[in-house]
């Protein structure tokens, strides 16, 4: 099935990190010099994109735990809460190789990232937030992440209202 050429794995040996190379640089950097410690100290987990058939990576994405206090969470989303720091998932750093962008594996990496959050149970997870580039802050907004009153480089995506197509 041409579905099966593509899986999306932990970060592991396995993956060939050298040959990743997407748009910006200091993302490779992170990729192939910092992911594997940084997994390792469980302060972000990379999951990656393989194409089987090349074994490159096409692209990945990082996932850490994070908190907004209550203040900054966008109104329309306090109604239930605590006024506590909410729980919420960081989506850290994300790139797709040169060879495959545009091509809709940045937005099945995302929608990837949203449903592994949203299905898992183990922890309570209100949203997702990014700290986008200005340069990629319209590639989120598409999926309905919102600015923060009081910090519009940080985006935010509300679990509940995230229903894929
Ligand atoms: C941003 C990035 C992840 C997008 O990946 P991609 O695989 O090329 O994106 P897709 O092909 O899935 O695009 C999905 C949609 O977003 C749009 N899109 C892609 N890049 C975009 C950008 N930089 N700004 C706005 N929209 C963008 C596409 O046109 C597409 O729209 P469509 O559904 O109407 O056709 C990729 O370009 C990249 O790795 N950039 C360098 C690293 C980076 O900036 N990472 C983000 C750090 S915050």
């Amino acid at each position: 099935m041409a579905n099966d050429r593509f899986v999306i794995e932990l970060l592991g040996e396995q993956h060939n990190r050298a040959m990743f190379r997407c748009a910006d640089h200091q993302i490779n950097n992170y990729f192939r010099r910092h992911a594997v410690t940084n997994m390792q100290s469980r302060i972000a987990n990379p999951w990656v994109l393989r194409d089987r058939e090349t074994d490159l990576i096409v692209g990945f994405y990082t996932l850490s735990t994070a908190s907004l206090d209550f203040d900054s969470v966008p109104e329309q989303f306090t109604a239930h809460l605590p006024h506590y720091p909410v729980p919420v998932v960081l989506l850290g750093r994300m790139g797709v190789d040169r060879r495959y962008e545009r091509q809709g594996f940045g937005r099945r990496l995302v929608i990837d990232a949203l449903m592994r959050v949203y299905q898992q149970d183990v922890m309570a997870v209100y949203s997702m937030i990014v700290d986008p580039k200005e340069s990629v802050r319209d590639f989120y907004i598409r999926f309905g992440f919102i600015p923060l009153a009081d910090d519009p480089h940080r985006l935010f995506l509300h679990l509940e209202t995230f229903m894929p197509s």
